[in-house]
């Protein structure tokens, strides 16, 4: 049976959830991983824990390895990395601080491309190739600069990942879930992110969830290097031009 590890998966309300649920649905042993101070921090008040199997600050360097070999413990071989957790703490030009551009990069990069490595470390011994889903966003990220920043670098990393990794038989590949509504949406914002969607609706995380399981289905094997936005047409109503 595939093994697939997911991150970011402990709210109810998040993408990640939406993910590990599907992916269960699909037939993978899914093994979560959550960071639940986060959580307490930023989202309190507006939604449940569901809980995730392994807890990890994806900040600390040593974690990302950490994580693959406690998932393996667990799982056996994991054969499908979705990584979905994220800082966004907001912070403009103007009041950013040197802190928060560096936890934003710890946690958003660093803890991407470690986790990135170990599992192509991994698979290279396994010679039975794998799937990458990294979650990335949409710009202009006004108002939160260095998760902005941070995004940009993972949709670079997909890129360099992909080309890297496809002679493995690994294909590496983004998903910009759009605005969704995982929880933040006041029903004022849903009200204008629907306006503003050609589809007449924000985006819900079963959205994100069905491409997550496709780029992982065997209809997805040769979708690589790509990123690929599921936003009901909202981007590019706005004047963003694919990418
Ligand atoms: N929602 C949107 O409108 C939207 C739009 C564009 C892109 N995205 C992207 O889609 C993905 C999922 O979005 P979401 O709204 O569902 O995210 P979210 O719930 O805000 O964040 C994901 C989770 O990441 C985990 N996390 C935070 N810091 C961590 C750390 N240091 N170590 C490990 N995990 C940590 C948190 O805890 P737990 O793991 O404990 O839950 C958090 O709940 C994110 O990558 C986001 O950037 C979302």
């Amino acid at each position: 049976m595939p093994v697939a590890l997911v991150t970011g998966v402990s709210r109810t309300r998040g993408i990640a959830a939406a993910v590990a649920e599907r992916l269960r649905g699909d037939g993978f042993t899914v093994v979560t991983a959550g960071w639940t101070p986060y959580d307490t921090e930023q989202h309190a008040g507006i939604d449940e824990q569901v809980g995730s199997d392994l807890q990890y600050d994806l900040g600390d360097p040593g974690a990302p390895a950490e994580l693959l070999r406690a998932a393996e413990d667990r799982a056996g071989p994991v054969t499908a990395l979705v990584l979905a957790h994220t800082v966004d703490t907001g912070g403009g030009v103007f009041d950013i601080t040197a802190a928060s551009i560096d936890r934003h990069l710890a946690v958003n990069v660093r803890g991407f491309l470690l986790l990135v490595q170990a599992f192509a470390q991994r698979r290279r011994e396994a010679e039975e190739g794998g799937r990458i889903v990294l979650f990335s966003s949409g710009p202009p990220q006004t108002g939160s600069i260095a998760y902005g920043a941070s995004k940009g670098a993972i949709e670079w990393m997909t890129y360099a990942a992909a080309t890297e990794l496809g002679r493995l038989g690994i294909t590496v590949n983004a998903v910009n879930p759009g605005p969704n509504q995982t929880g933040w949406m006041s029903p004022e914002i849903e009200r204008e992110a629907a306006e503003r969607t050609p589809l007449g609706r924000a985006g819900q995380p079963r959205d994100a969830a069905a491409l997550v399981s496709f780029l992982l289905s065997d209809d997805g094997a040769f979708i690589n290097g790509q990123l690929i936005t599921s936003d009901g047409g909202h981007g590019i109503a706005a004047g963003s031009w694919p990418r």
